[in-house]
C-alpha cells in the first residue's frame, strides 16, 4: 500500500521505517528539513536501537521523506505522527497537530478538484489515521481540522484512530511485535483498510497479535488507560515500598511474590525513585486534566502523581538522614529516565540534582549517554566521564537510573570520600564498608 506518515518524531519515523519494511511504499512528511535530509540520507534524527539500519535499507526505495504535503492524496493511508506536547494546566497542546490535520484536508481537497473525481464514489476516499496521542475530546478537534482543511471533499475524508504502544529504546522491536493491535474507525472500509495494512506486520508474528476493532475515541481511551493503569502499578508500588521501607522489609521480596499473581503480573513492580520519561507524566496529566474538564476528580490518578512526585524527596531525605552535604561533593549516578535512552525529559534525576543544590551540594552527574542533554538543563553542575570519576571524592552517590554498569562498581565506591549510596533502583548491591540506603528495601 502507498502511505503518507505525517511527522517524523519518535513515533513518525519509527512508523514510517517499520511500515516501508512491512513492504509498503512510504513517504514521511516533516517540516524540518535536517530531519527529511537525515531520512532521505538514511539515518534518523532521533537514536533508537534498529532505526537506522531500516532507514538505511529503505531510504530511495520503499521510503523517502519530504517537506510537501503535495503527495498525500495519492497515498491509501495517512498517518498524523504529530506531537502534542503539554500545556501549563496538564492538557495537551493540538496547535501542531490540527494544523497538520488541515493541511492534510487541503492536500485531499486540491486534488480532488485538480483531477475531478470529488463524486464521492467509495474509491475516492481517504483515510486519515491519527498515531498522536490524543484525548476522547481530542479526536473531534482533529475530525473538525481535517474537515476545515477538506472543505467540500470532506465527505469523502474519514479519520481513525490506531494510538501506539511502543517504548522508547525498543521502539522498533514493540512496533514489530506489538502485544496487540488497536484500531479507532468509523466504517467497515476503514478497519478493513486498517488491517490490510498491518496484514504484513501481523503475518510476521505468526498472526497471534489480538486486533482491537472500536471506535476512534475508544481506541485513544484505551492507550491512556494503558499508560494510566502502568504509572498508577509503579506508584502503587512505591506507596507500599515506602511502607515496606519503615517496616524494614525488602518490598522487592513482597512484590516478588506478589506479581506471581497472574492478576496482577511482575513486571511495572520495580519501586523505586519513580517513573519520567515522554509518556507517563504527560499522558496520566493529559487524562486527568480531560477529567476535570468533564466534570470528574481522578482521585487515584491524582495520588498516582502524588506519590511519584515524592519519591526525589524521599531519596533526598534518605540522604540527610546519613550526610550533610552543603559544600560536599555528591555523584548523581544515571540522568536519563530509564537505561538504554538518552532522553531526560521528566527523568527523576532533574527533581534530585535540584535538591542536592537547594542543599548547597557540589553536584557531579554521570551517564553513559545523557550528560549532554543534563547540561543543557542543569550547566551549573559537574559532569563526569565515567561512574568512577563522578564517585572519586565524593561525600555520597544517589543512583537514579537502572543503568547495567552501576552495578559493577565495587572498586569506585572506594575511591568516595564517605562511602554512602543512595540507591534508587535497586542496581547496586548492598555490601560490607557501603553505607547503603535502598529506597523501599
Ligand atoms: C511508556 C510505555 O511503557 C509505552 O507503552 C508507551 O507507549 C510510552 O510510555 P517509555 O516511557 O518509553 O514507555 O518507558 P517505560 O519503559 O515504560 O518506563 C517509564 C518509566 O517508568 C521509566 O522512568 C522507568 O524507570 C519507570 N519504571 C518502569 C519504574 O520505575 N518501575 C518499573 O517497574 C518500570
Amino acid at each position: 500500500m502507498r502511505v503518507t506518515v505525517v511527522g517524523s518524531g519518535y513515533v513518525g519515523t519509527t512508523l514510517a521505517a517499520c511500515l516501508a519494511d512491512a513492504g509498503h511504499d512510504v513517504t514521511a512528511i516533516d517540516i524540518d528539513p535536517d530531519v527529511v535530509a537525515a531520512i532521505n540520507d538514511g539515518h534518523a534524527a532521533i537514536h533508537e536501537p534498529g532505526l537506522d539500519e531500516l532507514l538505511a535499507e529503505h531510504a530511495g526505495d520503499r521510503l523517502r521523506a519530504t517537506t510537501e504535503y503535495g503527495g498525500v492524496p495519492d497515498a491509501d493511508v495517512t498517518f498524523l505522527a504529530i506531537g502534542t506536547p503539554s500545556n501549563e494546566d496538564g492538557s495537551i497542546d493540538l496547535g501542531a497537530l490540527t494544523a497538520a490535520a488541515e493541511m492534510t484536508g487541503e492536500a485531499l481537497a486540491e486534488a480532488g478538484a485538480a483531477d475531478g473525481s470529488a463524486s464521492g464514489a467509495p474509491d475516492d476516499r481517504h483515510l486519515v489515521v491519527v498515531k498522536s496521542t490524543i484525548t476522547p475530546p481530542g479526536v473531534r478537534a482533529v475530525r473538525e481540522a481535517l474537515d476545515e482543511g477538506a472543505g467540500d471533499a470532506a465527505d469523502r475524508v474519514e479519520l481513525a484512530t490506531n494510538p501506539e504502544f511502543l517504548r522508547e529504546g525498543t521502539a522498533v522491536d514493540d512496533f514489530q511485535h506489538p502485544d496487540k493491535l488497536v484500531f479507532g474507525a468509523e466504517s467497515e472500509w476503514a478497519t478493513a483498510r486498517l488491517e490490510a495494512l498491518y496484514e504484513p506486520l501481523v503475518a510476521a508474528t505468526d498472526g497471534d497479535v489480538p486486533v482491537i476493532r472500536t471506535d476512534p475515541e475508544t481506541a485513544v481511551m484505551i492507550k491512556y488507560a494503558n499508560n494510566a493503569f502502568l504509572a498508577s502499578k509503579i506508584s502503587l508500588a512505591n506507596d507500599l515500598g515506602n511502607i515496606c521501607k519503615r517496616f524494614g522489609i525488602d518490598a522487592y521480596e513482597v512484590m516478588d511474590a506478589v506479581g506471581l499473581d497472574d492478576r496482577i503480573g511482575a513486571r511495572f513492580l520495580r519501586s523505586g525513585v519513580g517513573w519520567g520519561g515522554s509518556c507517563f507524566p504527560k499522558d496520566v496529566d493529559a487524562i486527568r486534566s480531560a477529567a476535570r474538564e468533564a466534570g470528574y476528580e481522578p482521585a487515584m490518578l491524582d495520588a498516582a502523581v502524588a506519590v511519584n512526585d515524592g519519591q526525589p524527596e524521599r531519596m533526598l531525605e534518605l540522604l540527610d538522614s546519613h550526610a550533610d552535604v552543603a559544600g560536599e561533593r555528591v555523584a548523581v549516578l544515571g540522568l536519563a529516565f530509564k537505561p538504554g535512552t538518552d532522553d531526560i525529559r521528566n527523568s527523576r534525576a532533574i527533581p534530585v540534582i535540584e535538591g542536592l543544590q537547594a542543599r548547597g551540594a557540589e553536584v557531579v552527574g554521570y551517564d553513559p549517554v545523557a550528560t549532554a542533554n543534563m547540561r543543557e538543563r542543569f550547566p551549573d553542575a559537574a559532569y563526569a566521564d565515567s561512574a568512577a570519576g563522578a564517585l572519586e571524592g565524593a561525600t555520597a552517590a544517589l543512583v537514579v537510573t537502572d543503568w547495567d554498569e552501576f552495578a559493577a562498581l565495587d572498586d569506585a565506591f572506594d575511591a568516595m570520600a564517605a562511602p554512602v549510596v543512595i540507591d534508587g533502583r535497586r542496581i547496586v548491591e548492598r555490601r560490607d564498608g557501603l553505607t547503603y540506603e535502598g529506597l523501599t528495601w
